[in-house]
């Protein structure tokens, strides 16, 4: 009996153990796929490795649009029904971001306004507030809740890639504008990104990352500069501007990573500065950090770090977090706080209550948009040099236009244009006017004559010698080389140059570029020279300068080098080599 008893118990126990077991499975099962998901809400994805099928089985707190990336049908329609496409799957909906640094610049047939440099030339807060306002719009009708913009550099060294999305060198231009920008932006119901936390603009040469001179370098600079001049936009960017997200910077402070540094991101950002928004981490920005993904996770989610930019591993990244997060290396109240902060940000764009709704199609590239961008290029324009007043042109002048910058809507509009690195043809701008288009359009009116062809030198007034940089992004535009014929300067410059150097008519040249080149031996063959930047679609809005119809107001938003050692040029640099200067910070001149 006993023996039976004691099987009869074995058995109950057995069974009980196996229910046990099958109950905690179970139990442990949803624990587990509970806290999954929890953290799978702090990773995002890019696009094109993140299916909808993805989103069923790991709910992402969000998906971006690299440079470039864009859906298969790419019309306004295309992009909507990409981005509902992935809410459908989801209980949480996702934010989704993309960089729309000079006008909605991923999408084909979006206004392109001048890139940030120009618009630190303009310096006018409430031009720049209506740019936010219009790229607003065109991100919104194409369904999409987030901009990762402005950049809020404040670039001290003008050899870096990154020069022209910065507005000025002066922290006060830039805090204005920046300001503005975010205002505009996020007035339209998009969320802007203040970016790259902290001194992204105030690396030193030769400290870059990933082999690039400057770009993702080191700031080896005290709080208190730190602090006076690249700290300082993002002080009203948040109290006045309550901008709702912020990035990270790839680069370091005196020798400390960013994407680690719990004093900056917590410490300064969070609590003394007081955001209340989402800080996202730049793209695989924490790969830079010691040790595995692991460990590189468990470093950035302490410092502060609330969403993770990890567009392709981003399945890895979910199981290191749910392990850290397991093994108390993240506390499950950090976790919370970066939930609560990326649901404020998607609760303040109305993404939980579906109040986020699309704008037209209408909008973009509509003529209100068109015309704003053509007033950005003229307000943009820097006068620099105008002898014997050969500018204004009289609209019936004879011109013979040469230079790379002639005809070519790529190089006018830089990096960040449709694809990441930009175009280096107007093949994929079909809606621009280019510089040549926008003279023809005066001459045909008034008589004029526009030529390209050499041979009719003895039949023109004048001859425009439009030269450009070729399209770069970051890091690839670092230059050790600023000349006419260093780092990214389009091949045909120099045979224009050389052209231009051998007749006797009086040259105007307009230079098309991120940032000030050396032309200090050059200048004196010219008669006249406008500086141009990254001037976007609307070349008319130069021509409207040239022809009088508008004056010059442009002002330099950086100082312009005699030489490519340009890292003590800045008017915040203590030991500023005036000797190195050509034009000063704030210099332009205009139509008596
Ligand atoms: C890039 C840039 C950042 C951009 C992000 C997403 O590497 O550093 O400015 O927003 O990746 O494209």
């Amino acid at each position: 009996m006993i023996i039976h008893f004691k099987r009869s118990l074995v058995l109950i126990l057995g069974l009980t153990l196996l229910i046990g077991c099958a109950k905690a499975p179970v139990d442990v099962v949803d624990e587990e796929a509970e806290l999954r998901a929890k953290v799978a809400q702090l990773i995002q994805a890019e696009r094109n490795n993140f299916t909808s099928t993805d989103a069923l089985e790991i709910p992402l707190g969000s998906v971006l649009s690299g440079g470039g990336s864009r859906p298969m049908d790419d019309s306004i329609e295309g992009w909507k029904r990409m981005v509902s496409f992935y809410q459908e799957q989801l209980e949480i909906p996702l934010i989704y971001g993309v960089d729309a640094v000079h006008g909605h610049n991923n999408l084909k047939g979006a206004t392109l306004f001048p890139h940030n440099i120009g618009l630190g030339a303009a310096n006018n807060p409430e031009l720049v507030r209506q740019i936010g306002i219009a790229t607003g719009k065109e991100v919104k009708a194409t369904g999409i809740h987030w901009n990762f913009s402005p950049t809020l550099a404040v670039v001290q060294d003008v050899r870096w890639g990154r020069a022209y999305e910065s507005f000025s060198e002066d922290p006060q231009r830039v805090s204005a504008l920046g300001l503005a920008y975010i205002q505009g932006l996020q007035s339209t119901g998009i969320a802007a990104t203040a970016k790259h936390f902290l001194a992204d603009g105030g690396t030193s040469f030769n400290t870059g990352s990933l082999g690039y001179l400057i770009d993702q370098g080191d700031a080896q600079l005290s709080e208190e500069e730190l602090r006076r001049v690249h700290l300082f936009p993002y002080l009203s960017a948040i109290n006045e501007g309550d901008v709702l997200t912020v990035m990270v910077s790839f680069s370091s402070v005196n020798g400390e990573k960013m994407h680690g540094s719990k004093y900056w991101i917590s410490d300064v950002l969070k609590e003394e500065l007081g955001f209340k928004g989402l800080v996202i981490s730049d793209w695989e920005a924490i790969h830079q950090l010691e040790g595995s993904l692991y460990q590189q996770i468990v470093t950035a989610i302490n410092a502060g770090v609330d969403l993770l930019m990890q567009p392709n591993n981003w399945k890895d990244s979910v199981d290191r977090l749910y392990r850290a997060v397991k093994n108390n290396d993240i506390s499950m109240e950090r976790i919370d706080d970066a939930i609560a902060r990326i649901n404020y940000v998607k609760a303040e764009l109305g993404l939980f209550d579906d109040s986020f709704t699309p704008e037209s199609a209408d909008v973009v590239y509509s003529d209100t948009h068109k015309q704003l961008a053509r007033e950005a290029v003229s307000q943009s324009l820097v006068l620099l040099k105008n002898n014997r007043n050969v500018l204004p042109l009289e609209k019936n002048t004879k011109i013979l236009l040469i230079g790379p910058g002639s005809d070519n809507a790529g190089l006018a509009n830089g990096g960040w244009t449709y694809s990441w690195q930009g175009e280096s043809s107007g093949v994929n701008i079909p809606h621009a006017t280019t510089l040549k288009m926008a003279f023809e359009s005066v001459a045909n009116e008034h008589q004029g004559m526009i030529t390209t062809d050499l041979s009719k030198l003895n039949e023109v007034d004048v001859v425009v010698l439009a030269l450009a940089e070729l399209p770069y992004a970051e890091g690839v535009g670092d230059a050790r080389d600023l000349s006419l014929s260093g780092h990214m300067m389009h091949p045909d410059n120099q045979a224009a140059i050389d052209f231009a150097k051998s007749i006797n008519k009086p040259v105007i040249t307009i230079l098309t570029s991120g940032r000030p080149r050396v032309i200090t031996n050059e200048l004196n063959d010219w008669d006249a020279f406008v500086m141009a930047w990254l001037y976007g679609s609307e070349a008319q809005g130069i021509t409207d300068v040239l022809y009088g119809d508008k004056n010059f107001s442009g002002t330099l938003p950086i100082t312009w080098p005699k030489t490519s050692d340009t890292s003590t040029v800045s008017t915040q640099k203590a030991d500023r080599d005036t000797s190195n200067v050509l034009f000063e910070y704030g210099f332009g001149l205009r139509y008596e």
